[in-house]
């Protein structure tokens, strides 16, 4: 993996007096989540009045034992000032009610003195409700109008916070804090400025110490990268694990699998059998599967060679469709189930020299929103996750000053870790992932690349 040498430059004593003075993007080391770790918050809640806020106090004492609020509107929450109150290290605003222009000034009424009283790496949340659900066009506008302030304040954010919009639909409030567990944590250090919509879902996770015990999960790619780090994650969070890789990649794979006490199956998921080979592997069936092999060939579409573009093609996405297809088809996708199709942000805006990369990864967010509306029906989420920028060897290999590129233009200057991508897939794999599904969740750090 390469390191970003830059990153602990600017974070020495010398490095932040130069940086500072040339004017240089002045990336933070992000807060990330450390193994023992309990709550998802450690620090102050700052909570706005409303509805949906009233319902996130009800489970806020289990995230953590500091909430406050701006007046009297919120059960158990103490008074806050911006001249009196403590820092603040998470924000969960309650925007549903605002349904006409002259409202949205609430937005600039509540934030703007919490701005300069957040902490490092500090998390809002904004929630409000789907503007496809609402009749009146004055509201829903005003609702949509939200969506492009989260985006704007996520990039005047400083010092590694983050911002997100959740849209929930009625009838899915339970799943709030399994949501607001992800993003007020440092488990989604590297998102930010997205929007997810939760609908409503009959699962929830028992034991949030142990989010995906008595699960199983299938990894394909898990050799190393981002692969292995979502094995690993999902094992922590108390999956059992199988893990698919190349026969080249076989001792490696064989290591982690026995480190997680988990399955090695090696298989070239692209093999004419390799849809029997898993049916095989796998008799018992899986709850989580996350098409995570990917494979990157270049070339700018002049000198793309047919076998160029059919690899890229067939691991990327035929594999995915052909599989997923082939484990529903033989019931070994239990109810309640979560699919995790591994995108990119340049699936979503294209770059040069990948269109076969490019029009794979586009497929995979097809393949997720097409798949939704009828494996709803069984609970089982398929979502498209689209990492940006991530140091794995993948990037190491870039030239350098692609590699600079990619790394410091997005809101936080810098690239994810595999780590970040992995947490993104744990939480998409927990019960009651139902609540979102047939989307697209970017861990890019809101990267510009097609934002
Ligand atoms: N690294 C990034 O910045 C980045 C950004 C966006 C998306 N992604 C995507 O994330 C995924 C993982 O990326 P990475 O950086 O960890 O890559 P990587 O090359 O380090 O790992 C990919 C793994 O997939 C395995 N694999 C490849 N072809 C296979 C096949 N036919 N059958 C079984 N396994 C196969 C490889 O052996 C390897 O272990 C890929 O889908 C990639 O496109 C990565």
């Amino acid at each position: 993996m390469a390191s970003d040498r830059y990153i602990d430059f600017a974070n020495s004593d010398i490095g932040r007096r130069l940086v500072g003075a040339v004017g240089l993007p002045a990336p933070v080391r992000l807060e990330r989540w450390q193994a023992g770790r309990l709550r998802p918050v450690e620090g102050a809640l700052l909570l706005s009045a409303g509805p949906l806020a009233e319902r996130v106090s009800g489970f806020a004492p289990r995230m953590t034992d500091l909430m406050f609020t701006l007046g009297d509107g919120i059960t158990g929450a103490h008074p806050w000032s911006a001249e009196h109150g403590a820092k603040i290290k998470v924000v969960v605003f309650d925007a549903s009610m605002l349904l006409r222009t002259a409202q949205l000034n609430q937005l600039r009424e509540f934030f703007q003195p919490v701005l300069r009283q957040l902490e490092h790496s500090a998390h809002i949340v904004i929630l409000s409700r789907a503007p496809d659900t609402l009749a009146d066009p004055v509201a829903a506008s005003a609702q949509q109008a939200i969506e492009g302030f989260s985006r704007s304040l996520a990039k005047e954010m400083r010092n590694g916070g983050t911002v997100q919009l959740l849209q929930v639909d009625e009838g899915a409030e339970d799943q709030l804090e399994g949501a607001l567990r992800f993003f007020l944590s440092p488990k989604s250090a590297f998102i930010t400025g997205q929007v997810i919509r939760l609908s409503p879902c009959a699962a929830t996770v028992q034991d949030w110490s142990r989010p995906l015990a008595g699960r199983k999960a299938l990894v394909t790619g898990a050799a190393r990268g981002i692969g292995a780090a979502i094995a690993e994650t999902l094992a922590r969070d108390g999956a059992e694990v199988a893990l698919v890789d190349v026969p080249q990649a076989k001792s490696d794979l064989e290591a982690l699998a026995a480190r997680l006490g988990g399955q090695a199956i090696v298989l070239d998921i692209c093999a004419p059998d390799a849809a029997t080979q898993l049916i095989g592997q796998i008799s018992g069936g899986v709850d989580i599967v996350v098409h995570n092999a990917g494979i990157t060939r270049d070339k700018t579409l002049a000198n793309m060679t047919a076998d160029l573009w059919d690899s890229v093609l067939n691991v990327n996405l035929e594999a995915p469709q052909v599989l997923t297809q082939a484990l529903i088809d033989a019931g070994l996708v239990h109810d309640n189930g979560s699919v995790v199709l591994m995108a990119s942000i340049s699936g979503l805006a294209g770059n040069r020299g990948q269109t076969n990369y490019t029009t794979s990864k586009a497929g995979l967010i097809g393949l997720a929103r097409a798949m939704a509306p009828a494996l709803k029906a069984r609970g089982i989420s398929i979502n498209a996750v689209a990492p940006g920028f991530i140091e794995t060897s993948m990037t190491a290999h870039m030239p350098f000053a692609l590699r600079e590129a990619g790394r410091r233009m997005s809101s936080l200057g810098q690239g994810g870790l595999p780590q970040d991508v992995a947490e993104a897939v744990a939480w998409l794999s927990q019960p009651g992932s139902g609540a979102v599904s047939g989307q697209v969740l970017r861990v890019c750090g809101q990267s510009i690349i097609g934002a």
